[in-house]
């Protein structure tokens, strides 16, 4: 239940085919299992090499994009991007890209934030990825975090999950389901995000 009062934690992500997603909403779970805290999810459009292309208004399912007002709004970030050839995707790159009167305004400045990725192949780039949005992130003063390994599944599992951010391996067509070390995972890791949130904002 939506409290005016409660901190919102935003959990921004892209998501072509859906695994992305799904860690951000088992993410969501975790921030809303914190009292006083609320998950916003938001998604960015795609981008096109072609210029000219457009996305509509809306996105045609799923979150709403997210607008700049969500930066200076949100408690806490959680930032979610597939893993292209390592890195991550274009269209959040380009998002960062255009937050450039954020970061003077230090908008995310001080705030708690985390990060979480999809990849096909298990050693296909997950750590590199999370790193990859971890940058924008430190530019605009916020307090990154990942996960410690007083969670036992960090070192037992034979999926995703990582120190670094909450990981999924979707597999070579993107069909596998999320395990329960992934799940796990990426619940503690929105959890403790919110939990942070809270203690910075003096709640
Ligand atoms: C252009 C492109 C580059 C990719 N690069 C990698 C990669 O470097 N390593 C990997 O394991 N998977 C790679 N993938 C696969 C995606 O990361 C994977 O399918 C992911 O789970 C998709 O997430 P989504 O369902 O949220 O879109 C790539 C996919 C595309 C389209």
């Amino acid at each position: 239940m939506m409290k005016p009062t409660n901190l919102i934690i935003l959990v921004l992500f892209y998501s072509r085919h859906g695994a992305t997603r799904q860690l951000a909403e088992l993410i969501a779970q975790g921030v809303e299992s914190v009292p006083g805290c609320d998950a916003r999810l938001r998604t960015v459009p795609a981008v096109s090499t072609v210029a000219e292309a457009t996305a509509p208004d809306v996105p045609l399912d799923g979150a709403p994009y997210v607008e700049l007002d969500d930066l200076q709004e949100c408690a806490g970030l959680a930032l979610g991007s597939p893993t292209r050839f390592g890195n991550m995707a274009a269209a959040m790159k380009y998002f960062w890209d255009g937050t450039a009167s954020d970061w003077l305004a230090g908008s995310l400045s001080g705030k708690p934030a985390c990060v979480f990725t999809s990849t096909g192949s298990l050693h296909g780039g997950q750590e590199s990825t999370l790193l990859s949005m971890m940058i924008p992130l430190f530019h605009h003063g916020m307090l990154v975090m990942g996960l410690p390994y007083t969670h036992p599944e960090l070192m037992t599992t034979s999926t995703g999950g990582s120190p670094y951010g909450a990981t999924h391996w979707s597999g070579i067509a993107g069909d596998k389901a999320v395990s329960d070390d992934e799940k796990r995972l990426a619940v503690a890791l929105g959890r403790r995000l919110a939990e942070n949130a809270v203690k910075l904002a003096g709640a």
